[in-house]
Protein backbone atom coordinates (compact mmCIF):
# COMPACT_ATOMS: atom_id res chain seq x y z
CA UNK A 1 0.00 0.00 0.00
CA UNK A 2 1.37 3.21 -0.96
CA UNK A 3 1.15 6.17 1.57
CA UNK A 4 -0.28 9.55 1.25
CA UNK A 5 2.26 12.82 0.60
CA UNK A 6 1.42 14.19 3.83
CA UNK A 7 1.29 11.05 5.65
CA UNK A 8 4.29 11.30 8.50
CA UNK A 9 4.34 7.39 8.29
CA UNK A 10 3.86 5.09 11.75
CA UNK A 11 4.87 5.76 15.19
CA UNK A 12 6.00 3.67 18.10
CA UNK A 13 5.55 5.20 21.66
CA UNK A 14 8.24 4.69 24.53
CA UNK A 15 8.31 6.07 27.67
CA UNK A 16 11.55 8.44 27.85
CA UNK A 17 14.89 7.44 29.73
CA UNK A 18 18.09 9.34 30.57
CA UNK A 19 19.91 7.91 26.98
CA UNK A 20 17.09 10.12 25.33
CA UNK A 21 17.82 12.99 27.03
CA UNK A 22 19.55 15.20 24.25
CA UNK A 23 16.45 14.28 22.02
CA UNK A 24 14.60 15.52 23.99
CA UNK A 25 15.92 18.76 24.43
CA UNK A 26 16.02 19.23 21.27
CA UNK A 27 12.44 18.90 20.58
CA UNK A 28 11.59 20.89 24.13
CA UNK A 29 13.84 23.81 23.26
CA UNK A 30 12.18 23.75 19.71
CA UNK A 31 8.26 23.69 21.88
CA UNK A 32 9.41 26.03 23.36
CA UNK A 33 11.30 28.83 20.87
CA UNK A 34 8.39 27.70 18.12
CA UNK A 35 5.15 28.04 20.16
CA UNK A 36 6.20 30.63 23.37
CA UNK A 37 2.08 30.99 23.66
CA UNK A 38 1.33 28.07 24.62
CA UNK A 39 3.89 27.23 27.49
CA UNK A 40 4.64 27.88 30.79
CA UNK A 41 8.29 27.38 30.96
CA UNK A 42 10.41 29.84 28.71
CA UNK A 43 12.78 28.93 25.97
CA UNK A 44 14.87 31.52 27.36
CA UNK A 45 15.20 29.47 30.92
CA UNK A 46 15.39 26.12 29.70
CA UNK A 47 18.49 26.91 26.53
CA UNK A 48 20.64 27.53 29.63
CA UNK A 49 20.08 23.90 31.39
CA UNK A 50 22.90 21.07 31.14
CA UNK A 51 22.16 18.11 29.93
CA UNK A 52 22.27 17.01 33.57
CA UNK A 53 19.33 18.53 33.95
CA UNK A 54 16.97 17.19 31.19
CA UNK A 55 18.43 13.82 32.25
CA UNK A 56 17.47 14.24 35.65
CA UNK A 57 13.68 15.82 34.57
CA UNK A 58 13.16 12.53 32.58
CA UNK A 59 13.76 10.65 35.63
CA UNK A 60 11.63 12.25 37.98
CA UNK A 61 8.66 12.25 35.88
CA UNK A 62 6.56 10.23 32.99
CA UNK A 63 8.23 11.71 29.97
CA UNK A 64 6.73 9.57 26.77
CA UNK A 65 7.71 10.37 22.90
CA UNK A 66 6.72 9.30 19.85
CA UNK A 67 9.05 8.13 17.08
CA UNK A 68 8.35 8.16 13.54
CA UNK A 69 9.46 5.57 11.74
CA UNK A 70 10.88 3.87 14.56
CA UNK A 71 13.82 6.48 15.73
CA UNK A 72 13.41 9.94 15.11
CA UNK A 73 11.50 11.69 18.42
CA UNK A 74 8.40 13.27 16.87
CA UNK A 75 6.13 13.99 19.93
CA UNK A 76 6.28 13.81 23.59
CA UNK A 77 4.76 14.51 26.40
CA UNK A 78 4.78 14.29 30.47
CA UNK A 79 2.87 13.50 33.75
CA UNK A 80 3.81 15.12 36.83
CA UNK A 81 2.94 13.80 40.51
CA UNK A 82 2.56 16.48 42.99
CA UNK A 83 5.24 15.03 45.77
CA UNK A 84 3.19 16.86 48.33
CA UNK A 85 0.95 14.08 50.38
CA UNK A 86 -2.18 16.30 50.53
CA UNK A 87 -1.77 16.59 46.20
CA UNK A 88 -0.66 13.31 45.56
CA UNK A 89 -3.67 12.45 44.36
CA UNK A 90 -3.22 14.26 41.45
CA UNK A 91 -0.96 14.04 37.99
CA UNK A 92 -0.33 17.16 36.18
CA UNK A 93 -0.36 16.30 32.24
CA UNK A 94 1.98 19.01 30.76
CA UNK A 95 4.78 19.73 28.10
CA UNK A 96 2.91 18.16 24.79
CA UNK A 97 4.67 19.05 22.16
CA UNK A 98 4.29 17.43 18.47
CA UNK A 99 6.62 18.59 15.32
CA UNK A 100 4.45 20.42 12.89
CA UNK A 101 5.14 18.22 10.08
CA UNK A 102 3.28 15.40 12.31
CA UNK A 103 0.70 16.83 13.37
CA UNK A 104 -3.30 15.81 12.73
CA UNK A 105 -1.97 12.66 12.27
CA UNK A 106 -2.80 11.48 15.81
CA UNK A 107 0.32 11.30 17.67
CA UNK A 108 -0.80 13.92 19.70
CA UNK A 109 -3.71 11.88 21.01
CA UNK A 110 -1.69 8.88 21.36
CA UNK A 111 0.45 10.07 23.82
CA UNK A 112 -2.08 11.81 25.73
CA UNK A 113 -4.22 8.68 25.60
CA UNK A 114 -0.85 7.16 26.84
CA UNK A 115 -0.37 9.55 29.59
CA UNK A 116 -3.80 8.95 30.99
CA UNK A 117 -2.90 5.28 31.07
CA UNK A 118 0.41 5.36 32.94
CA UNK A 119 -1.70 8.02 35.39
CA UNK A 120 -4.10 5.07 35.88
CA UNK A 121 -1.77 3.21 38.55
CA UNK A 122 -0.42 6.41 40.07
CA UNK A 123 -2.72 8.79 40.92
CA UNK A 124 -6.98 9.55 41.02
CA UNK A 125 -7.22 13.09 38.64
CA UNK A 126 -5.58 14.15 35.75
CA UNK A 127 -5.31 17.79 35.68
CA UNK A 128 -3.84 20.61 32.67
CA UNK A 129 -3.89 23.93 31.94
CA UNK A 130 -3.91 25.17 28.19
CA UNK A 131 -3.90 28.58 26.75
CA UNK A 132 -7.64 29.51 25.77
CA UNK A 133 -6.84 30.86 21.95
CA UNK A 134 -4.96 27.32 21.59
CA UNK A 135 -7.84 25.42 20.08
CA UNK A 136 -5.83 22.63 18.68
CA UNK A 137 -4.73 21.42 22.11
CA UNK A 138 -7.98 22.44 23.77
CA UNK A 139 -9.96 20.01 21.10
CA UNK A 140 -6.86 17.39 21.83
CA UNK A 141 -8.09 17.53 25.39
CA UNK A 142 -12.10 17.39 24.94
CA UNK A 143 -11.52 14.94 22.85
CA UNK A 144 -9.47 12.92 25.71
CA UNK A 145 -12.48 13.42 28.33
CA UNK A 146 -10.90 16.47 29.73
CA UNK A 147 -13.48 18.65 31.29
CA UNK A 148 -13.11 22.27 32.00
CA UNK A 149 -13.47 22.89 35.65
CA UNK A 150 -11.98 26.87 35.66
CA UNK A 151 -10.05 29.90 33.92
CA UNK A 152 -7.33 31.66 35.48
CA UNK A 153 -7.61 35.22 33.62
CA UNK A 154 -3.64 36.51 32.58
CA UNK A 155 -2.06 33.30 33.65
CA UNK A 156 0.55 33.86 31.31
CA UNK A 157 2.35 37.00 30.33
CA UNK A 158 4.16 36.93 26.54
CA UNK A 159 6.03 39.68 25.75
CA UNK A 160 3.13 42.42 26.25
CA UNK A 161 0.22 39.87 25.90
CA UNK A 162 -1.63 38.29 28.54
CA UNK A 163 -2.86 34.42 28.07
CA UNK A 164 -6.23 32.95 30.11
CA UNK A 165 -5.55 29.34 30.74
CA UNK A 166 -8.24 26.94 30.80
CA UNK A 167 -7.92 24.73 33.50
CA UNK A 168 -8.98 20.82 32.99
CA UNK A 169 -9.33 18.02 34.84
CA UNK A 170 -9.76 14.24 34.17
CA UNK A 171 -11.61 11.95 36.95
CA UNK A 172 -9.77 8.35 36.67
CA UNK A 173 -12.15 6.86 38.95
CA UNK A 174 -15.44 8.97 38.63
CA UNK A 175 -15.35 10.84 41.76
CA UNK A 176 -15.96 14.64 40.24
C1 LIG B 1 -1.69 20.30 20.42
C2 LIG B 1 -0.83 19.29 19.66
C3 LIG B 1 0.04 18.53 20.67
C4 LIG B 1 -1.77 18.28 18.96
O1 LIG B 1 -0.97 17.24 18.39
P1 LIG B 1 -1.48 16.42 17.12
O2 LIG B 1 -0.56 15.26 16.93
O3 LIG B 1 -1.67 17.32 15.97
O4 LIG B 1 -2.89 15.91 17.63
P2 LIG B 1 -3.86 14.84 16.93
O5 LIG B 1 -3.46 14.61 15.51
O6 LIG B 1 -3.89 13.62 17.80
O7 LIG B 1 -5.26 15.58 16.97
C5 LIG B 1 -6.24 15.19 17.90
C6 LIG B 1 -7.42 16.12 17.85
O8 LIG B 1 -7.06 17.39 18.35
C7 LIG B 1 -7.76 18.41 17.61
N1 LIG B 1 -6.83 19.20 16.83
C8 LIG B 1 -5.52 18.97 16.61
N2 LIG B 1 -4.98 19.97 15.86
C9 LIG B 1 -5.99 20.84 15.64
C10 LIG B 1 -6.08 22.07 14.95
N3 LIG B 1 -4.99 22.60 14.35
N4 LIG B 1 -7.27 22.71 14.94
C11 LIG B 1 -8.35 22.20 15.56
N5 LIG B 1 -8.33 21.01 16.21
C12 LIG B 1 -7.17 20.35 16.25
C13 LIG B 1 -8.71 17.66 16.70
O9 LIG B 1 -9.90 17.42 17.42
C14 LIG B 1 -7.95 16.37 16.46
O10 LIG B 1 -8.74 15.31 16.05
P3 LIG B 1 -9.01 15.12 14.46
O11 LIG B 1 -7.70 15.24 13.74
O12 LIG B 1 -9.61 13.77 14.39
O13 LIG B 1 -9.95 16.23 14.08
C15 LIG B 1 0.04 19.98 18.56
O14 LIG B 1 -0.80 20.77 17.77
C16 LIG B 1 1.16 20.82 19.12
O15 LIG B 1 2.26 20.32 19.40
N6 LIG B 1 0.91 22.16 19.26
C17 LIG B 1 1.94 23.11 19.76
C18 LIG B 1 2.27 22.89 21.22
C19 LIG B 1 1.03 22.91 22.10
O16 LIG B 1 0.09 23.64 21.84
N7 LIG B 1 1.06 22.07 23.15
C20 LIG B 1 -0.04 21.98 24.10
C21 LIG B 1 0.26 22.84 25.29
S1 LIG B 1 -1.07 22.75 26.49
Amino acid sequence: MTKSKDEPGPFGLRRLGRADAAAYRDLRLKGLQSNPETFAASFDDEATRSLAWFEERLQSRIVYGAFLGGDALTGVGGLRVESAAKLAHIGILWGMFVKPEARRHGVGTALVRRLIHEAGGVVEQVHLSVVASNEAAVQLYIAAGFKQYGLERRALKVGDQYCDEILMALSLNGAC
